[in-house]
């Protein structure tokens, strides 16, 4: 159906590779609609021309920002206020019905039956689900809605500072009005509900069509080795079931890797998108600023680089220390620049 489209947001390089996985997805489980992705105009050239690659159309809109600290500073996601920016997807007046899909969703099987359902339509939150989360929703895009959604937001602001919570409030009788407007849960299996109910999850979840890797921690936030086929990262607050994160990974180094790798040519393309090999190890000498002599005495314990190597291949990387976060991401700052 010409008229008919899934639509996603990517406002970076980080969920601008969510977008690429999520359309491939899509596409690799024959899906008969269009593909759309709202980006913002941060997301690196590389980055959109995969992206055009993948989406019939990618369009770049204003990134709205609700910049309510307060309400986000409660969810402990202060990141989350550009998600205003997803309100744009009712701008796309060329179609008369869309489903709107986080960049960290991801497909495992067909879901076009979802456009036989009305707006709105949506899954319930994990964690309010008198409220639907707004990562998997059904549409129609309209001027007056969007208007009326500005509107909205504008006078009553978002109880959670981002999309969520002024789309709860616009669509509010969404828990009581129509069931019909309920989705399956296996339309938008947030991962977290994995470990709050996992016997729920062991009885139904074979039957999920998409998951959604919800929470701080997302997909591109582990690392990954394409040979052993493991993932690694802060394992300690790991919040995603291991097998769709791998399912993840897979599809973005066999799928979306290569095209990344074409587009960016001889520059390393780590630096708009993260692909750690081994050789890629995060260690005092190639971390700029990072020289041993300045923590004296960690150079006791610390290991040779050999040693460390052989660690990781174990899987048993210093998440704590040397190979935290912020040694990882000084390291692509490094590229960056
Ligand atoms: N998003 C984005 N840039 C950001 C944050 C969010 O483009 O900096 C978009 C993206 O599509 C993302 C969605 O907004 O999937 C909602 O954010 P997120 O998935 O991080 O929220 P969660 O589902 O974890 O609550
Ligand atoms: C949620 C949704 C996400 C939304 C965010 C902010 O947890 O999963 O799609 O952007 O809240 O409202
Ligand atoms: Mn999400």
């Amino acid at each position: 159906m010409a008229d008919h489209a899934f639509v996603t947001l990517a406002t970076n390089d980080s969920y601008a590779r969510g977008a690429m996985v999520l359309g491939k997805s899509l596409r690799n489980n024959n899906t008969s609609k269009k593909l759309v992705a709202l980006i913002g105009p941060q997301v690196s050239e590389p980055c959109q021309s995969v992206l055009k690659r993948i989406f019939d159309e990618v369009k770049v809109v204003d990134v709205l920002d609700s910049g309510d600290t307060a309400h986000l500073a409660m969810m402990k996601r202060p990141d989350l206020g550009v998600t205003f920016t997803k309100l744009h997807c009712w701008t796309l007046t060329r179609y008369s019905k869309c489903v709107f899909m986080d960049a960290d969703t991801m497909v495992l099987s067909n879901i076009d039956e979802l456009f036989d359902r009305e707006e709105l339509s949506a899954a319930p939150d994990p964690g309010w689900p008198d409220c639907f989360n707004s990562g998997v929703f059904v549409f129609r895009p309209s001027v007056e809605t969007y208007g009326k959604l500005l509107e909205y937001s504008t006078e009553h602001g978002s109880f959670d500072g981002g999309d969520q919570g002024v789309l709860n409030g616009f669509f509010s009788d969404w828990a009581t009005a129509d069931i019909s407007k309920h989705l399956p849960f296996i339309y938008n299996l947030s991962s977290i509900s994995i470990y709050t109910y996992l016997p729920a999850f062991k009885q139904y979840g074979g039957n999920a069509k998409v998951v959604h890797f919800l929470g701080k921690t997302k997909p591109w936030s582990y690392t990954f080795d394409p040979k052993a086929k493991q993932i690694s990262g802060s394992v300690q607050e790991a919040t995603t079931h291991p097998s769709f994160l791998l399912d993840w990974w897979t599809l973005y180094a066999s799928a979306v890797v290569p095209m990344l790798q074409q587009q960016y040519g001889d520059q390393p393309f780590h630096s708009g998108c993260v692909e750690f090999q081994h050789s890629d190890m995060v260690t005092s000498e190639n971390v700029q600023g990072e020289s041993s002599a300045s923590h004296p005495q960690e150079l006791q314990t610390r290991l040779s680089s050999e040693e460390r190597k052989e660690q990781w291949e174990q899987g048993q990387a210093d998440y704590m220390g040397m190979d935290s976060f912020d040694n990882i991401k000084r390291k692509l700052d490094t590229f960056l620049k």
